[in-house]
């Protein structure tokens, strides 16, 4: 319990293949992760992981055939809205981050009522990345330092990481040290580009609506089992 992870972000894969494999629609897959969701979340709440990143669609996702882009959309306003008494009722804080302007209104609502209902809890903060992608939330901050310069209240020269850093999605929220992604894909897929330099990277075979709390603790305890040595070498990081 010493050695956790503040921040465990999660590319929850699998969904579709896991739908085929049962003989079922791409959908059923997505309306089974929302299980995984809720099981994930109340580990990391019990296990006292403070933020928790999930996600659930992508810029790319928007090429998806229409009937699935409009179930997923479909779903996520009808998740939030059904899980945010609960949520509420457990001290968590939600988030939402990504290109939110692309979603159709309703969802904003929905996303919108989310956020101001949960804004003053204190406990598992839970980050919903949609319609996000790391690149664009790369040259949105760059646009925006740009606005900075331009309009006098930044130097060139003050730009640093944590300027950088300040002009992310994820300004409120630590590094991940950890980011997990289900169902045998090892890649990063355009997610938090700029985030992820330094975390554990730790890729599972189990498709994300068969993901319970015991493959979330095996993860975390191969993440302890890891030297992070931050460029260091092993014996000096040994030595503090
Ligand atoms: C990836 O599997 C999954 C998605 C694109 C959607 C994930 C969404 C959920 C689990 C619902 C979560 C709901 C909330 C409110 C957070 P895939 O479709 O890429 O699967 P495949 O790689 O097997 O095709």
């Amino acid at each position: 319990m010493k050695r956790l992870p503040k921040h465990v972000a999660i590319i929850m894969d699998g969904n579709g293949r896991w739908a085929n494999e049962q003989g079922q629609d791409r959908l059923y897959g997505h309306y089974h992760g929302v299980i995984s969701v809720r099981k994930v979340v109340e580990a990391a709440t019990e296990i006292g992981i403070q933020y928790l990143t999930l996600y659930a669609f992508s810029t790319e996702n928007w090429d998806r055939p229409e009937a699935e882009v409009t179930g997923l959309m479909t779903l996520f306003v009808e998740t939030i809205a059904k899980e945010v008494p609960d949520l509420h009722k457990n001290n968590i804080k939600l988030a939402f981050i990504g290109n939110l302007d692309m979603l159709p209104n309703e969802a904003k609502k929905a996303l919108a009522d989310a956020t101001q209902t949960t804004a003053q809890n204190t406990g598992l903060t839970l980050i919903i990345a949609l319609s996000y992608s790391g690149r664009w939330e790369l040259v949105e901050a760059a646009k925006s330092i740009a606005q900075k310069v331009a309009n006098g209240a930044l130097l060139v020269n003050d730009i640093n990481e944590t300027v950088f850093a300040e002009n992310l999605t994820t300004c409120a929220f630590p590094d991940p040290e950890l980011m997990i992604r289900t169902s045998g894909e090892c890649r990063i897929s355009n997610f938090l580009l700029y985030q992820l330099a330094y975390a554990e990277l730790i890729f599972t075979e189990t498709r994300w609506p068969e993901f319970r709390k015991e493959h979330l603790i095996q993860a975390l305890l191969e993440y302890q089992s890891r030297e992070r040595r931050f460029g260091k070498t092993s014996a000096q990081i040994q030595q503090i």
